[in-house]
């Protein structure tokens, strides 16, 4: 029996009463997809999956695509990622933790991944939560101007911003050059529910079409400040055996690198293959 339990009063749920190591029938598959598309964060508890399993959980939600980062494959299974504390670098005693701020993933794609997914394998005694913002609501708060002044701007994202928060994994020149650099819109249309989002990622943002760079960037800085209050926030904190999958379009999401650096936090990850994003608003802004 499928229970659906909201995570908190903004978005997320957590649905209990399923084994993800048994096939689910058709019926339960739609189920699931809908809860996904008005959740968009779906948190799954005590599902000690094997990377096969887990690979067929998420497909559940749609086909896997390739890991961009060939060095974070888990062995013998391409489509599967690794986040692991062995693998990141240190600076001053601290791990430099992959996606420590908010952003949606691979947005500088043409088709960025719908969703993400983690498997908690192995976590720290403390600390390590990923953090969610509804980016739907974000957009539904802002006051009346402000989404007329931007529902049909579009901005650049590329690997690494001039204005990056944070630095990221540098790629090869033959992963480079399979990244094409891509307008986005600023606000997006979801494909399944049709609810309008904010579509932000300062890590990859190059300014804004037709604006000039400091305005644009202070655009972006605002709406940025905005999406990511507390308000709009699901915190997830990890246990062995959680299997959360989000959806790109719909929520930011951040990692912490506040646990202890010694203590040993592995994850699995997959991505679902998305669609170019659809522009919520045409030029003649309408809402
Ligand atoms: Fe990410």
């Amino acid at each position: 029996m499928l229970t659906v339990k909201p995570l908190n009063d903004v978005v997320g749920a957590e649905i209990s009463g399923l084994d993800l190591r048994e096939t689910v029938s058709p019926e339960v598959c739609q189920t699931l997809n809908d809860l996904f598309a008005e959740h968009a964060v779906l948190v799954f508890r005590d599902q000690p999956l094997t990377p096969t399993q887990f690979m067929h959980a998420a497909e559940i939600f749609g086909d896997l695509m390739d890991q961009q980062i060939k060095k974070f494959v888990l062995p013998g299974f391409p489509l599967v990622g690794v986040n692991s504390t062995r693998d990141l670098p240190r600076k001053n005693g601290k791990l430099q933790v992959r996606g420590e701020n908010y952003h949606t993933d691979h947005s500088n794609s043409l088709r960025p991944p719908k969703a993400t997914s983690l498997l908690a394998v192995q976590i720290p005694s403390y600390g390590g939560d990923t953090q969610f913002v509804d980016v739907r609501r974000a957009w539904a708060d802002l006051p009346a101007d402000l989404k007329d002044e931007i529902a049909a701007l579009r901005s650049r994202h590329v690997h690494e911003s001039s204005r990056s928060p944070r630095a990221f994994a540098k790629l090869s020149p033959e992963e480079m050059a399979l990244i094409p650099n891509v307008e986005q819109p600023l606000v997006i249309r979801h494909p399944v529910s049709g609810v309008p989002a904010l579509y932000l990622n300062t890590g990859r943002m190059e300014g804004i079409e037709g604006m000039e760079p400091d305005a644009a960037y202070a655009l972006i800085d605002r709406l940025y400040t905005h999406a990511t209050h507390p308000r709009y926030e699901y915190r997830h904190r990890w246990a062995v055996g959680d299997f959360v999958i989000w959806d790109n379009r719909s929520v930011m999401h951040q990692a912490n690198a506040d646990y202890d650096p010694e203590e040993f936090r592995y994850l699995y990850r997959v991505m679902l293959k998305g669609d170019a994003l659809q522009p919520a608003f045409e030029l003649e802004a309408q809402r």
